[in-house]
């Protein structure tokens, strides 16, 4: 499948094309166990496969990849597992650093950042800026994110605003939007989790109200590009009807 102007095209007609696809990158550990490696492992084999999975993107013309890597949650793991994540996390951001303006892969980073090294604060601060020097694909990583965490830090910003005097007016849904992490970014069209759970496990929770969910068992060590296009097929099947009815 080839994308051109948007669409892709499936061979039986035009359809729509996600914009947005948002992905849970599970089954890391699992890859590795079946190997007798170290979850870390793991890991790095499915950072290896996001690096292959943004080009893609970028490549047949989406807007938006939103991947989970680092949840809230996760920093009951093993310490060992976590500054391993958040070592590869450090070496995808400085090669980025080097390569994504050449590249046009733009980088943001979504999740409660007050968590983060100052290593990682200032490398996040470096993509930001080189982020701004030019338009186009955009990758969101999701580190240290919860969905419940990230509507609240909202909510807490917001308050603020309130209380200094910066928020008038009717609270909407787009003007909510705008706290949360995913400011000015489209909402997914489509959220793949890799690795055979169904779940959404606090992710993109906001953002996620009329998704098109697509659950495969293949580990995201195993995924590649032709599962993406075997996702996009399915979500292109889809009737979107965001709550109204078939015209
Ligand atoms: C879930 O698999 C995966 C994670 C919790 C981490 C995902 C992280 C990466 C791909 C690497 C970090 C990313 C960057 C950009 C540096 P799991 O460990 O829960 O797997 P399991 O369900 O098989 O145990």
């Amino acid at each position: 499948m080839t994308a051109q102007n948007g669409i892709l095209q499936t061979g039986e007609g035009e359809r729509p094309f996600p914009r947005h696809i948002a992905i849970i990158l599970d089954g890391n550990g699992r890859w590795a166990k079946k190997r007798g490696l170290p979850r870390v492992a793991g890991h790095a084999v499915g950072v290896e496969t996001l690096r292959k999975i943004v080009y893609y993107c970028r490549d047949i013309g989406m807007d938006y990849l939103t991947v989970y890597c680092f949840s809230t949650e996760n920093w009951n793991r093993p310490q060992d597992e976590v500054s391993g994540i958040m070592k590869l996390l450090v070496k995808y951001l400085s090669e980025a650093i080097k390569t994504m303006e050449q590249r046009r892969i733009r980088l943001r980073v979504f999740g409660d950042l007050s968590g983060l090294s100052p290593e990682i604060l200032e490398l996040i601060e470096r993509t930001n800026e080189i982020s701004s020097r030019f338009e186009g694909f955009q990758t969101n990583i999701c580190v240290n994110y919860g969905g419940r965490d990230e509507i609240l830090r909202a909510v807490n910003r917001y308050a603020e605003d309130v209380r200094a005097g910066r928020a008038e007016g009717e609270l909407t849904e787009e003007r909510f939007a705008s706290y949360l992490d995913s400011a000015g970014v489209s909402d997914p069209d489509l959220l793949i989790r890799a690795g055979g759970e169904q779940r959404l496990s606090n992710f993109l929770l906001w953002q996620c109200a009329y998704s098109e969910f697509y659950f495969t068992d293949v580990l995201w060590p195993d995924f590649t590009p032709e599962e993406l296009d075997k996702a996009i097929a399915v979500y292109q099947r889809r009737d979107r009807r965001f709550g109204g009815i078939k015209a």
